[in-house]
């Protein structure tokens, strides 16, 4: 896998914000810069920064004077992906790629909000299998809720061309995806959705035992992590929700990549249920034996984790929210 000499990620949505009272951190091999959307401005915006329940990260990497800028998911809504990348002042007209790390409306929702309806681009997005497509039922509540798909052709109008590959990728010579992520650890496979094979997506590209079913419990064999390996630091792993384990998508960018220092893991660890307490606990110890120098959580990871991890390696942990842009580099 290639090694790239900084990586810099902004959170474009998350689930909270936090105004401008955090102070900005420079680290061993990690700056921390806390955006509000009020830079240049002599007053406090009357616009802020919008949070909700979703995940988008801008990753822009450096390799001997190259730039490669990868979005990593598109958020919940809309408006607020919209919004967001306004107040931030985001350039994305040199985007290169896109991944969806899976098929759930918080992690795709806010594509219309990149580039508007009927873009002429033709932006690459990495997804991880057909599956991704297929129509979502959220299993909370009674009845359950219906999550919808992921439409292509509005997708394709919203100026992003998929490719589907289940095997890791590497991105514009910089980044690289996880590719199928294989249950290695004590993590199972945790996903709180069933999926409707033939509705959204088509048949012939799933796996043939599950295209079979009209409904069947969800297994995220399509979800990808994103990976990037710092020159002199290790390895970045972005796990955007983690349903099938954030340890086990450390071990597979550990194995793809042959790199067994993790820098930092970063992202949704979704260690809320169906996942239990006991289990957000014990990755906090796995993340012991692991020793990344970073462990941002965001999103779904849950306040078990959080409050484990900030117990027992408080020196790891860096809290990120909406605006937060994390440099990594030697
Ligand atoms: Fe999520």
């Amino acid at each position: 896998m290639p090694v790239v000499d900084v990586v810099t990620l902004q959170v474009l949505d998350d689930n909270a914000t936090f105004g401008p009272f955090l102070p900005d951190l420079v680290l061993p091999g990690l700056k921390v810069v806390r955006h509000t959307g009020d830079a240049g401005n002599s007053a406090m915006s009357r616009n802020a920064l919008q949070a909700e329940f979703g995940l988008s990260i801008l990753a822009t990497s450096q390799r001997a004077g190259a730039t490669a800028k990868v979005l990593v998911d598109f958020g919940y809504s809309r408006e607020t992906i919209s919004n967001n990348l306004a107040l931030l002042g985001i350039d994305l007209s040199n985007l290169d790629a896109a991944v969806l790390s899976h098929g759930h409306l918080d992690h795709y929702g806010g594509f219309p909000g990149f580039f508007g309806q009927n873009s002429s681009r033709k932006v690459p997005l990495y997804v991880g299998g057909e599956e991704a497509f297929c129509e979502r039922v959220a299993m909370i509540g009674n009845p359950p809720l219906l999550m919808g798909s992921l439409d292509r052709n509005a997708l394709a109008d919203a100026g992003f061309s998929v490719r589907i590959s289940s095997t890791p990728e590497v991105i514009k010579g910089q980044a690289f995806t996880s590719g199928t992520i294989p249950l290695v650890s004590f993590e199972r496979a945790a996903i709180p959705t069933q999926m409707r094979p033939g509705k959204g997506c088509q048949k012939t590209g799933l796996d043939p035992a599950k295209s079979k079913a009209t409904q069947l419990p969800d297994d995220a064999e399509h979800e990808l992590a994103t990976c990037y390996v710092v020159k002199g630091l290790g390895l970045i792993v972005i796990a955007s929700c983690s349903h099938r384990g954030v340890i086990n998508s450390v071990r597979q960018a550990q194995k793809i990549s042959g790199v067994d220092k993790v820098h930092a893991v970063v992202g949704g660890f979704h260690l809320v249920r169906p996942r239990t307490e006991d289990e957000a606990r014990k990755t906090v110890a796995e993340f012991a034996v692991i020793d990344p120098t970073y462990i941002v959580p965001m999103h779904c990871t849950g306040d078990v984790f959080t409050q484990e991890a900030l117990r027992v390696m408080p020196q790891k942990m860096v809290r990120s929210y909406v605006g937060t842009e994390l440099i990594f580099s030697a």
